[in-house]
């Protein structure tokens, strides 16, 4: 089917409305959300790239899932259901179900991470970094350095240096490296892969000094897919091969479901060590829930064992979804607006510091760009720089991160192509009219993961 089209593969049978709000209401309402996209309210958004966690459209046969949800506190048949998903999909025996992503990455971070401990990962990410340094470790950034580099082409920026995994244990020694946390398809760098061959390379050279790899396995349906059009020799197998490939070189998970699994709520820690998934599920029944729910209703675990088996049931909806964020990458690269490349799975990341050249970083670049865009047109995208970076708790000082970017997350089968034609536009004409973007000041910031909840102001 050369030079045709591509098209969603499912049709919309349920719409939810959405309405335009004028400039005028969009200026009020972000200085009421103390210029923080997070505080505002929904409704008040047009198109939502906030994030694509949990805003995914489920299926109809999910939908039909929740009906048949069975909500035993122990032993629920919608928790057997999830277990053979895991099992068959991602390829892990043992299943810690968990509200969401963070529930597994406190209970793993908990029952591996001691007081001292070093976590080396390619790039952090907020929650992730936050529980480990909870449980008292430290984290060391391994990933390559071309992830650091908007520009670079590199078709694997998520891949994990094994010079700087050397001289970490050089530095510390292998006992205090509890395990490698190797995020898949990788956010903060833009939704960036790694490759098969990396994958393959940290196991083995892990296995070697004793220390375990711990995927962030979030968005490894993305990373798969990439592999399947980037790397050597895997054209022809299907994503889901690939992803349990990508599995089988790892000694757990951690997942947040509300990403490549189609749900709304939702997440697992999976591991193949029965004694290590003994010890989380003492932990489990403490901070989210029994181990046969996990802080999930018996309807949210059949629709995510569905969601599981639907996203590798054939390549065409990652190949849809992974192209419509493609589509609006396209448009913005055509339009000279600086964006991380190659455009990453997830969705798209605007180089805050290079279309704010006249604002330092100190004046939260990428934050007032996300506040500029909504009240352009009501697209809503998240600040992903030095507010998300937080503080180093042992100086108190920020914590510098290279990029500096504002992410417009595309969330799955939720919107059609002509919303990605009026984002791009929206993007286009704050692009044309940057300079007039002024910098902002904290008026609140919270101590802990302060993205979520501080509040600004304009500096003139
Ligand atoms: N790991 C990655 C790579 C994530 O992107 C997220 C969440 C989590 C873990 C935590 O999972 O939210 O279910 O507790 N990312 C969301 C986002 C919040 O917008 O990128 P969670």
């Amino acid at each position: 089917m050369a030079n045709r089209s591509w098209a969603e593969p499912y049709k919309i049978k349920m719409v939810e409305p959405i309405r335009m709000t004028t400039r005028e209401y969009r200026q009020e309402a972000i200085k009421e959300a103390g210029y923080n996209t997070f505080l505002l309210k929904a409704e008040d958004v047009y198109i939502d790239l906030l994030t694509d966690s949990g805003t995914s459209a489920m299926s109809d046969y999910q939908w039909a899932g929740l009906m048949l949800g069975d909500e035993a506190y122990a032993g629920s048949k919608s928790f057997y259901h999830l277990v053979d998903a895991v099992r068959d999909v991602y390829g892990y025996e043992e299943l810690i179900p968990t509200h969401q992503g963070r529930g597994a990455e406190h209970i793993l971070s908990q029952i591996l991470i001691k007081p001292g401990d070093v976590v080396p990962g390619n790039m952090y990410f907020t929650t992730t970094r936050f529980h480990q340094e909870y449980a008292g470790g430290s984290f060391v950034d391994v990933i390559i350095d071309e992830a650091h580099q908007p520009d670079s082409e590199h078709p694997f920026k998520g891949n994990i240096d094994l010079a700087k995994l050397q001289a970490v244990i050089d530095e510390y020694g292998a006992d205090r490296i509890p395990y490698v946390s190797f995020e898949s398809d990788v956010n903060l760098a833009g939704g960036q892969p790694a490759s098969m061959a990396n994958y393959r390379e940290v196991f083995e050279f892990c296995t070697k000094h004793g220390i375990l790899v711990m995927l962030d396995a979030t968005r490894a349906l993305e990373n798969a897919y990439f592999i399947q059009q980037r790397e050597g020799g895997y054209h022809d197998k299907s994503v889901g091969e690939i992803l349990a490939e990508i599995c089988s070189y790892s000694d757990g998970a951690t997942v947040s479901s509300k990403k490549d699994n189609l749900v709304n709520i939702g997440g697992f820690l999976a591991l193949r060590d029965a004694e290590l998934a003994r010890r989380a599920r003492a932990l489990l029944v403490a901070f989210e829930g029994l181990h046969t729910y996990g802080g999930m209703s018996g309807r949210d675990m059949e629709a995510l064992a569905r969601g599981i088996y639907e996203m590798v049931e054939n390549d065409d909806h990652v190949a849809a979804r992974v192209g419509q964020v493609q589509y609006l990458g396209d448009k913005l690269i055509k339009a000279g607006v600086p964006i991380v490349r190659p455009v990453g799975g997830h969705g798209i990341f605007l180089d805050a510091a290079a279309i704010l050249p006249h604002l330092p970083q100190t004046d939260f670049p990428a934050e007032a760009l996300t506040a500029a865009l909504y009240v352009d047109a009501g697209v809503r995208g998240m600040e992903r720089g030095i507010v998300s970076a937080g503080r180093d708790p042992a100086t108190g000082d920020h914590h510098y991160p290279k990029l500096e970017l504002v992410r417009l997350a595309i969330p799955r089968r939720v919107y059609t192509q002509a919303h990605m034609d009026v984002t791009a536009e929206s993007v286009v004409s704050v692009y044309q009219d940057r300079e007039a973007i002024n910098g902002l000041r904290f008026t609140y910031e919270p101590s802990e993961l302060r993205f979520f909840q501080a509040r600004f102001e304009p500096l003139s």
